[in-house]
């Protein structure tokens, strides 16, 4: 069965991005519909189950992205609990769903705090973000104004989250695509590109900071938060082996090196505005994400190292800006 990614497309017709419907719908078909997953029947039937509403009250701009049951909904709380919870593991929110508090492994609300404050205003912009998850900083955005929020995220399961999540909703500007940064097209025309939590997993680092700046307009604005490491411009550590127990990380610099490789490439305005050691009181294990968590993946004696005697887990926010 699969989800209708349709409303993307209704969308961003007659604009700017239509004329990249056609690659996108290639990559989509490619990645998306040609590939099935081992628990896309659950969580179709999961889905399903729940209502569709057109009508709920909502708020995007307090910590948790809220949508409310409307007094004429019948609904049986704990079947609805259980049609969620077949989405676990919930990684990124909170969110409270007709009245459900989903308390995920990530107080992503800690995040977008660390990071509003310093970005242009959001109002009228159409923004992507790379990486999204299950979409929780999409709603943020529109919060905070954006018209159009494009999330692009390859993990199936995050893409049944964030529609548990809209289709409780009217039409709206939040959008997620199921494909990896490197099926997208030289889009040109964004307004504000973020990628938060990605460039530590992507072995071609530069690369993929070239791709996220063909994505921008000219004067646009790139937020991109990463692990970093303690040290100077020429500091860059690539774990031999694993880091904080995660197989997949290949890159972490220092802030200083970080900017001098966006310097590098051409982006102007650059700042660290940012720089926050994560907590086990940010990650961590809940009830809706029941996997080992940061406090299992650091050394038990000290917690400013990681499980393998590296620095812990440090994450800086850097903010620039594509020339005109
Ligand atoms: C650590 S999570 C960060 C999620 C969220 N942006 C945040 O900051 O909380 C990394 C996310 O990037 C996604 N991802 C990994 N490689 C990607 C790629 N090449 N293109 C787009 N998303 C990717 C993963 O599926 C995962 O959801």
């Amino acid at each position: 069965m699969g989800i209708n990614l349709e409303a993307f497309f209704e969308h961003t017709k007659n604009s700017a991005l239509e004329q990249f419907h056609p690659q996108l719908r290639q990559a989509l078909h490619q990645h998306y519909e040609q590939k099935t997953h081992g628990r896309s029947l659950e969580w179709d039937t999961a889905l399903n189950a729940m209502p569709q509403l057109d009508k709920a009250p909502f708020t995007f701009t307090q910590d948790s992205v809220t949508i409310s049951k409307p007094d004429d909904l019948q609904l049986d709380h704990s079947a609805y609990k259980q049609h969620l919870k077949a989405f676990m593991p919930w990684r990124k929110g909170p969110w409270n769903l007709l009245g459900v508090e989903i308390d995920t492994e990530w107080h992503s609300d800690w995040k977008w705090q660390r990071i509003a404050c310093h970005i242009s205003a959001l109002e009228g912009r159409q923004v992507l973000d790379i990486g999204s998850g299950n979409g929780y900083f999409l709603y943020r955005m529109l919060g905070a104004g954006a018209r159009l929020a494009l999330g692009i995220d390859p993990t199936r399961i995050f893409l049944y989250q964030f529609h548990a999540a809209q289709r409780l909703l009217p039409p709206n500007g939040a959008h997620l695509l199921p494909l990896r940064s490197e099926h997208l097209p030289a889009f040109g025309s964004f307004d504000t590109v973020f990628c938060l939590g990605v460039l530590y997993h992507r072995r071609s680092p530069i690369d993929h900071i070239q791709e996220l700046m063909s994505y921008l307009r000219p004067g646009g604005e790139l937020v991109l938060e990463t692990l970093v490491v303690p040290g100077d411009i020429d500091t860059i550590f690539v774990p031999p082996k694993r880091y904080a127990k995660m197989s997949n990380v290949w890159f972490l610099p220092s802030t200083q090196a970080l900017e001098n490789i966006l310097h590098k490439l051409g982006l102007e305005d650059i700042r660290t505005v940012d720089v926050t050691q994560t907590t086990t009181q940010e990650q961590r294990a809940t009830d809706w994400m029941t996997f080992h968590s940061l406090a299992d993946f650091l050394d038990p004696s000290d917690p400013n190292l990681s499980a393998e005697g590296h620095p812990a887990p440090l994450r800086a926010t850097i903010i620039a800006n594509k020339p005109f």
